[in-house]
């Protein structure tokens, strides 16, 4: 069995959830690739059994580049199966009334495709992220009216990264 696993990620959290899909599919034989989305064009196969896409999820929506990459190469893949994976620091919210991802409501003919949908936790250190995203994320917690103890608590590194859970999922793709 083929698989290709492509990710977009700003901080690692995603780099680290696609390269614990590998290792797990690695331990069973398979024969993996896995990518960054803006190494796409250095791929030189496009026929895969399973092809896996992860991003990030900001203010709900994937990475540019992620969308980037559905726009201008996602066609040129041929495969059996489809897998999408978010990665966010809550999986409720992501998913629509019909267990659909959000962030694909306007590649909705890819999401057709995709027989696995799953959002996987990944991981938020305030002091790592740069200008626009520290203030965007102080803007979105300041509407959330915390009190003083919870504010402080969502600003203090946070990680759901979960090695268990990814092998978990991985096994079953
Ligand atoms: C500005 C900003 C917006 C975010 N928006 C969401 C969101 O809408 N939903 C969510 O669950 N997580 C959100 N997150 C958390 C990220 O999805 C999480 O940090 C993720 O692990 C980042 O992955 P990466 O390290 O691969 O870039 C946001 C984080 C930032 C900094």
């Amino acid at each position: 069995m083929k698989y290709l696993i492509l990710y977009s990620s700003y901080y690692g959290a995603t780099k680290q959830i696609a390269q614990w899909i590998k290792e797990r599919l690695d331990i069973d034989k398979k024969e993996v690739m896995c990518y960054n989305v803006k190494d796409f064009d250095k791929i030189q196969k496009t026929s895969y059994d399973v092809v896996v896409l992860a991003s990030p999820l900001y203010s709900g929506k994937a990475t540019d580049e992620f969308y980037s990459f559905l726009k201008n190469s996602f066609q040129k893949l041929v495969f059996k199966k489809l897998v999408i994976v978010g990665v966010a620091m809550q999986k409720k919210a992501c998913f629509d009334e019909n267990h659909q991802l959000r962030f694909l409501s306007d590649y909705k003919d890819i999401r057709e495709k995709a027989s696995v949908q799953e959002v996987l936790l990944g991981e938020l250190v305030f002091d790592r992220l740069n200008k626009e995203f520290q203030e965007k994320l102080f803007a979105f917690y300041k509407s959330m009216n915390l009190d003083e103890k919870q504010f402080k608590n969502m600003l203090s590194p946070r990680t759901l990264l979960n090695k268990k859970d990814v092998w978990d999922f991985a096994q079953k793709i």
